[in-house]
């Protein structure tokens, strides 16, 4: 089966979306800049997977869990959680314990294409089939250490290279979409249309939030391990790259400051 290849121009950094080496630079200035230890759980066709975390994991401290790269052809989550940490002061974010995988799938962020190199969906395998991608067996190998990075939440980094309009899955302890959600949905409203149809990604999608919904993904499985909240942001791969970037980093500062859950 052949893939589509995706591959934009990151006009900031004046490299193409895929170039793993130009953002594995930049991210390693930004993780030293900001004192994230650096753990590689893994390795996946020679590539490390790795987890950066913030110095200070005192368990007493908000634990949150910040994903992006799951799918290869989705860079602006990848790109977007590097100008998170570009575009932020560290010592602003000192009562928080801020765990970063920048770069799930590097091999499918490589050749901008969705899947990895046993041409797989690496954000499947977790809830519901237990049939693991090699990625994805790493992220369980680790599963106590990720469960609680994520205590007091979980936000992965997605976008849908088929739509114009963005969206968010969201999950919460509660029957209906929260403040959690509804916040997090309005960010991305401030960044683009919103997906106004009652389906998105093959899901019921009201408001442009697909809540609670059960599937194989990592947050779902988050989720079932009691994460109280969990999100995965859509972007629209139908828009402009470079405003999905700032788009992403904004979800994400905007996840990392919402206040602990109680
Ligand atoms: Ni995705």
């Amino acid at each position: 089966m052949s893939q589509l290849t995706h591959i934009w121009k990151h006009n900031p950094s004046q490299v193409n979306s895929n170039d793993v080496a130009a953002f594995t630079r930049q991210w390693r200035q930004q993780a030293a800049r900001w004192n994230l230890t650096e753990r590689v759980l893994g390795e996946v066709d020679g590539e490390p997977l790795t987890l950066y975390r913030s110095a200070n994991d005192d368990i007493a401290l908000p634990h949150r869990l910040l994903a992006a790269g799951f799918h290869g052809e989705e860079p602006a989550g990848v790109w977007g959680m590097l100008a998170f940490l570009q575009n932020n002061q560290p010592e602003h974010f000192e009562h928080l314990c801020l765990s970063f995988l920048p770069l799930i799938n590097t091999r499918g962020f490589s050749y901008g294409q969705r899947f990895n190199s046993q041409n797989r969906d690496v954000n499947r395998g977790y809830l519901v089939q237990h049939i693991l991608t090699n990625e994805g067996q790493i992220l369980m190998n680790n599963a106590v250490l990720l469960r609680r990075a994520a205590a007091d939440g979980a936000l992965t980094s997605h976008e849908d290279v088929t739509s114009q309009r963005g969206y968010v899955y969201t999950y919460e302890q509660h029957a209906e979409p929260g403040q959690f959600s509804r916040a997090l949905r309005d960010v991305m409203g401030q960044h683009f249309p919103l997906e106004t149809a009652s389906m998105a990604d093959g899901y019921p999608c009201q408001d442009a939030i697909i809540f609670n919904q059960t599937d194989d993904s990592f947050e779902s499985w988050l989720f079932a391990q009691g994460v109280p909240r969990v999100a995965c942001t859509e972007t629209p791969g139908q828009c402009d790259f470079d405003a999905r970037v700032v788009a992403n980093a904004a979800l994400i500062k905007h996840f990392i400051e919402i206040p602990a859950a109680d």
